[in-house]
């Protein structure tokens, strides 16, 4: 019975930790088709297919971010509303992106989710190393994309 208990205490703390990413990740997925839309300028058409490439990968993440809460047990949330609240991404600046301005603010915004994602680790594993392990291959493409940014505007 206290087991149960514990467990049940592990995974509602481990829900506290991925509900917020999962707000960040569904977030920055959005940004990334907003950086793909409204970019503009010489290096257009690579940018154009590296913003897709990029929200595809934080489509397939959210997607095993959430359902890895209801293999917890706990629902996931994906409302609109509960990701403008719970979400730690800055907002896309509006109209139109030159790429390197472009390029910046995604830049910016995929470091800081690599740092909160990784400073989420060790909490994770304390808690559940399952959903560390998770976190730990979500980061490894987050700072991937985060390289690739990186070098655009080197
Ligand atoms: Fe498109």
């Amino acid at each position: 019975m206290k087991d149960a208990k514990s467990a049940k205490h592990a995974a509602r703390a481990t829900a506290a930790v991925l509900a917020p990413a999962l707000a960040d990740l569904i977030d920055l997925s959005l940004a990334c088709k907003q950086a793909h839309w409204n970019l503009e300028g010489p290096f257009f058409s690579p940018l154009h297919a590296l913003f897709d490439a990029m929200t595809d990968e934080y489509r397939a993440w959210y997607d095993e971010v959430a359902e890895r809460l209801l293999a917890l047990g706990v629902p996931a949330d994906g409302r609109s509303s509960t990701v403008a609240a719970k979400s730690r991404v800055e907002e896309m600046p509006s109209g139109r992106l030159p790429g390197p301005k472009a390029v910046e603010a995604m830049t910016e915004r995929v470091e800081s989710l690599a740092k909160r994602l990784r400073g989420d680790l060790d909490r994770l594993g304390d808690l559940d190393p399952v959903s560390q392990d998770m976190v730990i291959g979500i980061l490894a493409g987050v700072e991937k994309q985060a390289w690739m940014l990186r070098v655009q505007n080197a």
